[in-house]
């Protein structure tokens, strides 16, 4: 029997339980003995619950116990997950977690610790949820050269735009009908704003190309200014607005930003509604490739470290190798990256049209039925041209990348 201890027992911890106990049989076949949850350290007693007698309040009682050999963190946030999971690293636990910003600022350290005691660090629920996009990123794709990330990394603003879109309501009430029905927090600055996108695409960056990436220097820009106005015309294009977290290849240049983005029904990520995510991958020999499903939620999320768990006790003492070293990747500064753009102006054809073709030469005119507005699709241009001339418009009422 092999003994695992939980961290946090909110809404992933203690779906971790859940799934142990829930597929214990299946799950003793497959770790090839049987996994029990010796402790779960909370700040909190669980009167009631079927589990209550395993809660400890004190981190010592779980790090310094030899008989715990796998750690499950599910507490969130960089502060005390960090120090917790790299005591436990140094104790010779291997851990699994599902903390997309302790992975995304520590994850190489972590990494190294875990290599130098032969054991793991495994993070499958970091991104995605219970989508497996990390175990393909870092072994299935490894004859690959990653050219391309694109993907819809957060559920809540993807619920979001979808209800914007089905139902052509404004942000504010689609929000705040997110926040009742659970989906969103009631502080959704890092969903709304990108932030935990950005944390996100930062991680499977890090992965492509084997380097640190630091998540403060990826452009991010969230979904707040997005309007019920904007969905109309999109839709008038037989398109969708999406947030993506996204990395690109040019050259030797890596590009990477998270920003909202109209794509058409050519794109696999099209389809991709409500709080599912999706990633679109693109090898330099495999091709396109696409992972779909929960990104966010109890079961699923807690499925992916369970999965975790399983493959840290078929490996307890064998470090599986994850390329990340802590030397920093220099992501090349968006405003050289060439994009399309869609703009809306304020005031009528007759008072824009010619200014729009002098200074951007000849774009696609989108008619949305809106007064008072003209509106375009420009052609490939460099992002610091397109803020140039954009500023010489004067009068741009909002812009969004196009990605068709
Ligand atoms: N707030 C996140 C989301 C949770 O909405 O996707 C999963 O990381």
């Amino acid at each position: 029997m092999l003994n695992v201890s939980v961290l946090g027992y909110g809404t992933v911890g203690s779906g971790v339980v859940e799934v142990l106990t829930t597929n214990r049989e299946s799950i003793a076949k497959k770790a090839g003995q049987e996994i029990n949850v010796k402790y779960i350290l909370d700040l909190r007693d669980f009167p009631g619950d079927p589990h209550e007698d395993k809660v400890v309040h004190d981190f010592n009682t779980i790090v310094n116990d030899a008989d715990v050999q796998i750690v499950v963190e599910t507490m969130g946030g960089v502060k005390p997950a960090y120090d917790f999971v790299k005591a436990c690293l140094e104790a010779g636990k291997s851990v699994c977690t599902s903390n997309k910003e302790l992975v995304a600022k520590h994850g190489a350290e972590l990494l190294a610790i875990a290599k130098e005691k032969s054991i793991n660090f495994f993070f499958e629920a970091s991104v995605g949820g219970g989508i497996p996009v990390i175990r393909p990123m870092v072994q299935c794709l490894n004859g690959d050269v990653i050219e391309e990330i694109s993907g819809i990394l957060n559920g809540t603003t993807n619920y979001i735009l979808s209800k914007m879109t089905t139902e052509g309501s404004d942000f504010d009430s689609v929000l705040k009908d997110a926040q009742d029905k659970g989906y969103a927090e009631r502080n959704p600055e890092a969903d709304v704003e990108g932030y935990d996108a950005c944390r996100k695409i930062a991680i499977l960056t890090s992965l492509a190309y084997g380097k640190q990436v630091d998540y403060e220097d990826i452009y991010t820009e969230g979904i707040t200014k997005i309007t019920d106005v904007d969905i109309k015309y999109a839709k008038a294009l037989g398109a969708a607005i999406k947030i993506f977290g996204s990395s690109k290849k040019v050259g030797e240049h890596i590009y990477a930003k998270v920003a909202p983005v109209m794509i058409n029904n050519a794109h696999p990520l099209y389809s991709v509604n409500d709080v599912f995510n999706g990633i679109f991958v693109k090898g330099n020999m495999v091709g396109d490739v696409m992972f779909y499903g929960s990104g966010a939620g109890k079961l699923p999320t807690a499925s992916a470290v369970v999965a975790d768990v399983v493959e840290a006790a078929k490996n307890l003492h064998t470090n599986i190798p994850v390329i990340w070293d802590s030397e920093k990747l220099i992501l090349t500064d968006i405003k050289d990256a060439s994009q399309r753009f869609f703009v809306r102006l304020s005031g009528s054809a007759a008072e824009n049209a010619d200014k729009v073709a002098r200074i951007f030469g000849k774009v696609q005119v989108v008619d949305a039925g809106v007064t008072e507005e003209y509106a375009f699709i420009t052609d490939e241009v460099k992002e610091c041209e397109f803020t140039s001339k954009a500023e010489e418009l004067g009068n741009v009422v909002s812009r969004i990348r196009v990605d068709f």
